[in-house]
């Protein structure tokens, strides 16, 4: 389990409603809903009494926990009124299920808070409550504190919208769980079982390509990181068709390095276990496709995931050596721990010469430099195509997941020409990082395919609990990003 599956319509009155735990919403203005002053009079006036002491301000994130004899009253704060948007909604129903479960409360019943009727609203509450209900508790066989919430429910909503936005979340946490476990458990080989499974719901093409394979078609940059490994590497590709047979598809990449130890270029010993967050590319891309099987969009998407570890066995690649990339372009690799560029390289070039898509993004955890420059606020985007770029910005604004674009200019893309092959798998030394590995990929991008590269290096996962996330772990980020544009 881990995280609810899904979020109900409730046709009851306040009054009707049998629940552990009902939650009614306040803005900074102190006004309270229809059914916030139903709530308020249910427990003598304890809602307005908080009010009038100033201890409930309506600030987002503000949680009063009150009494009642059957049911007890969460109050949650939603903010400025003129600042009300999906985000806050969404945070709302996080905070309502954080407190579910640190109360230990089964059942829980709320108002649509704000009263917005809008789709989109209805859609990011039941996403915030998906969201804030996810805890990775697989390997806790002791713990007797583990508590999960059974139900929850919106009264008077879109039943339509709250489905959506439960299939969406779902895949957020579907993604969340196979990036939080482990490299033992998370291998190449789990990822493809993964993929089968998707196309077995989605009714989508699924073909897998094994070392022998993809090393035999001219995959020789992958082949190059794979080799350092015993442990059997993938290129996985799911084709979903619900467009028209002619609609030229998305095309959807994602780095699945479900372990980097760095290579021959061996990484510091400390925090080395967090790169087995190194597939969240990978992850992100079967999250979307994992929603994608049930929300069916009227499109055609192809997926591909280059899966492999990075490891330093016997056979390893080695700094120095030169690999030639599916497109016939030759790497000299400098670093062996620049190997997700070279992943990527070869499923880029690929999927660009079988499938010429509409267009085309890949999802990495690319570059520490992206941590550097941004934090792990945004995620750094960069891209050949303006309209492309704007798309993406206006999907982020709608779903919270914040972006930020860098510049592709040819000053960076001269920093990873090779003295002795084509391009290098680096750029100079201590800057830009997070540019030079996007105007390395650039190389792979086929003539005239409109392409965004994401790098989630500081986003994929993070170190503290918000609303909608759980402790340290991954956070699933851009998976809703790519289904609003997918959507829309
Ligand atoms: N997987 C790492 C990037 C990374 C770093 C992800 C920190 C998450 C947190 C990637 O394969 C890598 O090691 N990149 C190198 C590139 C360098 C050698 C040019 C880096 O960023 O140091
Ligand atoms: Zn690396
Ligand atoms: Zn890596």
């Amino acid at each position: 389990m881990g995280y609810l599956k899904s979020v109900k319509i409730s046709t009851d009155t306040f009054s009707k409603t049998q629940t552990d735990l009902f939650a009614v919403g306040v803005f900074e203005d102190l006004k309270l809903s229809v059914i916030g002053k139903e709530a308020d009079k249910y427990i003598n006036g304890q809602i307005s009494a908080a009010i009038a002491n100033g201890d409930i301000k309506g600030k987002s994130n503000e949680a009063s926990l009150l009494y009642g004899q059957k049911k007890k009253i969460l109050v949650v704060g939603l903010g400025d009124k003129k600042k009300f948007n999906e985000e806050a909604i969404r945070l709302a129903g996080g905070t309502v299920l954080k407190t579910a479960i640190s109360k230990k409360l089964k059942t829980i019943a709320m108002e649509l808070f704000g009263g917005k009727k809008a789709t989109s609203f209805n859609q990011a509450l039941a996403e915030g409550i998906i969201l804030g209900s996810y805890q990775f508790i697989t390997y806790k066989t002791q713990d007797k504190d583990l508590f999960e919430v059974d139900s929850a429910s919106v009264l008077n909503a879109d039943s339509k919208a709250l489905e959506e936005g439960s299939i969406i979340a779902s895949g957020v946490c579907f993604a969340r769980d196979m990036e939080n476990d482990p490299g033992n458990v998370t291998t190449p080989t789990k990822l493809a079982k993964f993929a089968k499974d998707i196309a077995k719901e989605g009714g989508m093409k699924l073909t897998v390509f094994d070392r022998e394979k993809f090393t035999a078609m001219g995959m020789g940059a992958f082949a190059g990181v794979a080799s350092g490994t015993g442990e059997p590497p993938k290129f996985i590709l799911l084709e979903y068709n619900g467009g028209k047979t002619d609609d030229k598809p998305i095309a959807l990449v994602g780095k699945g390095l479900t372990f980097d130890s760095g290579g021959i270029s061996i990484k510091p010993s400390a925090s080395m276990d967090e790169m087995k967050f190194d597939m969240c590319g990978g992850g992100l891309v079967l999250g979307v496709m994992k929603a994608v099987a049930q929300l069916k969009p009227k499109v055609n998407i192809v997926a591909a995931i280059p899966a492999t570890e990075n490891l330093s066995g016997k056979k390893a690649y080695k700094p120095g050596d030169i690999l030639t990339a599916y497109n016939g372009k030759t790497i000299e690799v400098l670093n062996t721990d620049a190997e997700g560029r070279l992943i990527l390289a070869d499923a880029l070039a690929y999927v660009s010469k079988h499938f010429k898509p509409q267009y085309m993004l890949d999802f990495a955890t690319l570059t520490g430099a992206v941590v550097v420059a941004l934090g792990h606020v945004s995620t750094g985007i960069m891209g050949t195509d303006a309209k492309l770029i704007g798309k993406v910005k206006k999907s982020s604004k709608i779903t919270g997941e914040k972006v930020w674009e860098l510049p592709l200019w040819d000053e960076y893309c001269e920093q990873i020409k090779s003295d002795i092959a084509d391009i290098k798998n680096v750029g100079a030394a201590r800057q830009a990082g997070t540019i030079a590995a996007g105007a390395f990929l650039k190389e792979f991008v086929g003539e005239g395919i409109p392409w965004v590269h994401f790098d989630i290096a500081g986003t994929a996962y993070n170190n503290k609990e918000s609303s909608l996330t759980y402790k340290k772990g991954a956070s699933g980020a851009i998976i809703r990003l790519v289904l609003n544009m997918i959507q829309r």
